[in-house]
């Protein structure tokens, strides 16, 4: 029994596998650098930082420290990147950190990190579907065009209509004390539910039309945050508004941190596409770290600019950038971001169900999950079936439920999967020293000590219910692979594939 649980892929058998993939290589290092900056930048950096800085009801703030929270997660993040790429360039068949631990840890913890990968990519991709339906309610009303309040927002939420016609939640309403003209419970997040509908749509038609969107998408982003820091500076007073550095000391510069953990989540989702690289091994890791890099550089950027330029109080909302540029009189160009965000924040969305769809049919491959889950289509070649079924299930869950239990379930999977990956790396350097690695992680074992270290220290910084979410959610799991998977797996049952 115990040696089925931990029983372990060969490198040979990854090898073969990856050989025979049916799907398309079309992607280069350029192609992969823009597919992890279009999954990174998005809700976090446009909707969590302001609440980050500002603190909530239940989280302290970061204050201007938030620029060392980014520096903090930056740098947790990094080393997780470099886990990956060893991985990467070692493994380069797709599935990432699932397909890693099949190898290094055997079956049982492949499934749990499969499993955990979901609120990662799935549940993280419901969290950037309501992040982003905010921006477009609020871009359309800024052209006069108003949803109505039982249509954006998740079912049970309150909601206020203000004087000017524009439906927002009760609680910011009141908080900012302004009019109420009526009220309403929100029924459906319409928007959130279409756009993930769009996205699946375009995966189905094929990833080499997805890769050009997303590029092009990829270079609007980096205009925007361009634009951001361009007419923000001016306004930059250093002397004013980072009197008070870190109003809550490490303990805010912490929880500010494990929040915006999220802005950097999906830099790994380049790791997903390794049977869709032209040449995965030296591709994947350069595509990682290199949009790594980029993304950490523009959010301290981005954080010193924003708790520069205003006081704490104009970032603790939904568009803490436009608020930002709306105070210093920046109007238009506020306008011209928010537009731009709506625009561009789909590109997260796209790679993220990517990623998740390619982690799925690796699962499926192996017989982990059901077998629809590693059906190519005839015609578009990618694996159409489970791409509607997950974009279905996403696309309901981000009509209905909440954004915070989304982002955190996230945060708290993303940092559980580093932790494994690093672990993985230190295992299969002991147990399988004379594999070819195309990319070694540098000052081996500190990296990899350090990477545990840090993203369990993040994790430890979350909320508590959040761990009692991710218990539960685990512990779901390792249900459905006693009662399914064990008994479907291609590894443990080879007559049956
Ligand atoms: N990093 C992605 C975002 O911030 C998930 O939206």
């Amino acid at each position: 029994m115990k040696r089925q649980l931990f029983a372990r892929k060969s490198h040979a058998e990854l090898i073969a596998q990856a050989d025979a993939s049916q799907l398309k290589r079309s992607l280069g290092v350029f192609e992969l650098t823009m597919m992890g900056i279009g999954a990174i930048i998005g809700t976090g950096i446009f909707v969590l930082t302001g609440k980050a800085a500002a603190g909530t009801e239940h989280a302290l703030g970061a204050g201007p420290a938030l620029t060392i929270s980014f520096m903090v997660t930056g740098f947790a993040c990094a080393l997780a990147a470099l886990c990956y790429a060893e991985f990467a360039a070692m493994v380069p068949i797709s599935g990432s950190a699932y397909t890693y631990s099949y190898y290094s840890f055997g079956e049982l913890m492949a499934w749990v990190i499969g499993w955990d990968l979901i609120l990662e990519y799935a549940v993280g991709n419901i969290a950037v579907a309501i992040g982003w339906s905010g921006y477009f309610a609020s871009f359309l009303a800024g052209i006069g065009i108003y949803m109505p309040g039982a249509l954006v927002a998740s079912t049970g939420t309150e909601m206020a209509q203000l004087a000017s016609g524009q439906w927002i939640n009760l609680a910011s309403a009141q908080a900012m004390n302004a009019e109420i003209v009526q009220t309403t419970t929100a029924l459906f997040n319409l928007p959130a539910f279409l756009i993930t509908a769009i996205i699946t749509i375009l995966l189905v038609i094929g990833i080499k039309e997805s890769a050009r969107v997303n590029a092009t998408l990829v270079v609007v982003k980096l205009g925007l945050i361009a634009l951001f820091l361009i007419f923000g500076l001016p306004h930059f007073n250093p002397d004013v508004h980072w009197e008070n550095f870190a109003p809550n000391g490490w303990s805010g510069i912490m929880t500010g941190a494990a929040l915006v953990f999220f802005a950097y989540v999906g830099f790994d989702a380049v790791s997903t596409t390794a049977e869709e690289a032209k040449n995965p091994q030296r591709d994947l890791p350069r595509g990682m770290i290199y949009s790594l890099l980029i993304c950490t550089v523009l959010y301290i950027a981005v954080a010193a600019v924003l708790t520069g330029m205003v006081p704490l109080g104009v970032l603790g909302n939904e568009k803490p950038v436009v608020a930002a540029l709306e105070a210093v009189n920046e109007h238009t160009i506020g306008f011209i971001i928010a537009m731009g965000v709506t625009l561009t924040m789909p590109t997260v969305l796209l790679v993220m169900q990517l990623g998740q769809i390619r982690i799925l049919y690796s699962m499926s491959r192996d017989g982990l999950v059901g077998s629809n889950f590693h059906k190519v289509h005839p015609k578009f070649k990618t694996p159409a079936y489970g791409t509607i079924a997950v974009g279905g299930l996403v696309a309901i869950c981000a009509a209905t439920i909440n954004i915070d239990v989304a982002a955190e379930l996230t945060n708290i999977g993303t940092l559980f999967a580093f932790v494994l990956v690093a672990i993985g790396v230190f295992i299969l350097r002991r147990t399988q020293p004379d594999i070819p690695r195309k990319f070694r992680v540098p000052w081996y074992p500190v990296v990899c000590a350090a990477c545990v270290g840090i993203c369990f220290y993040l994790m430890l910084a979350l909320p508590w219910p959040t761990w009692v979410r991710f218990f539960l959610w685990m512990a779901l799991g390792l249900v459905v692979y006693f009662l399914y998977s064990r008994h479907h797996s291609k590894l443990r049952h080879p007559s049956a594939s």
